[in-house]
């Protein structure tokens, strides 16, 4: 939560992904804190339910069609937002998936471009198309997410997934720290399994979910909620010196 009473209302949050998942619960968080969201996605049905849900919340909000892989769309996608809010304070790049699960000698070109043009190249024109509005307009804060994946590397399942999510930390921490005498913070956050459409878009089946929450202490996953008020929280002003690193959300477990 915020240190100063209605540090969110009347500022704008452009979120990636918006049209699901972590992303829609991050655009519903920030509508309850009264900020207005700018929503970026390939799925428009979905991206415009996000809009609607915002709204209700008695927020403005807009939808954006945006391939995140173009940069011309995520150009388009901050463009939008600057014309029609006149000031961009927070990013969230959420846009991202394993596409699929295969051992690592399965990886084809194909799957590895695709993996690293969503998850990485997605995050590097996020932030690069954002930092230049931010820095003439007094600064911002960016959380991209990663994974807890990067920690163990996806052996079996999703190497190629994993160390994009490396990529992402790594990217995070790069753009903190030669930003951050310029008013710029930049996190990720890694969390372990969450309940969203990934699992099912990355082929995870009942049995191997079964394995997962009988690694995790707290024998469960994670919700689309718990994340986002995390998000919430770091894009705050009640801890301003958390900047680069990566904070992992885990219920106890995953890091061996
Ligand atoms: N769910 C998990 O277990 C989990 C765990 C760790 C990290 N993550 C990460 O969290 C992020 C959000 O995932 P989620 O769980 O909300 O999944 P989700 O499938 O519910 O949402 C992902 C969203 O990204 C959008 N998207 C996909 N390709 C896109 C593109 N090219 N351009 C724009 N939007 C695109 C989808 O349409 C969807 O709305 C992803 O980066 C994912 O890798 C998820």
């Amino acid at each position: 939560m915020a240190r100063t009473p209605d540090y969110f209302r009347g500022k704008t949050i452009v979120i990636t992904g918006a049209a699901s998942g972590i992303g829609r619960a991050t655009a519903l968080v920030f509508a309850r804190e009264g900020a207005r969201v700018v929503c970026g996605d390939i799925d428009e049905r979905g991206g415009l339910e996000t809009v609607k849900a915002v709204q209700a919340e008695g927020v403005e909000a807009m939808f954006v069609p945006t391939d995140v892989t173009r940069r011309e769309a995520v150009r388009n996608l901050v463009r939008k937002g600057v014309e029609r809010f006149g000031r961009i304070h927070f990013l969230f790049n959420s846009a991202g998936s394993a596409l699929k699960r295969c051992g690592f000698l399965e990886i084809d070109d194909a799957l590895w471009e695709r993996t690293y043009d969503l998850n990485v190249k997605g995050t590097f024109y996020g932030m690069q198309e954002v930092l230049p509005h931010m820095l003439e307009n007094g600064g911002g804060t960016i959380v991209n997410v990663a994974s807890m994946a990067h920690k163990r590397g996806g052996p079996g399942t999703s190497v190629h997934y994993a160390s994009s999510k490396g990529a992402v930390v790594t990217l995070t921490m790069g753009v903190a720290r030669e930003f951050a005498d310029r008013g710029i913070r930049c996190l990720s956050v890694s969390p372990a399994s969450v309940d969203t459409a990934f699992q099912a878009a990355s082929g995870t089946t009942e049995q191997s979910m079964q394995r997962v929450v009988a690694g995790i202490p707290m024998k469960r996953i994670a919700t689309a909620d718990e994340i986002a008020e995390l998000v919430l929280f770091l894009c705050s002003d009640a801890c301003e010196f958390m900047t680069a690193d990566t904070v992992y959300v885990s219920g106890g477990g995953g890091f061996r």
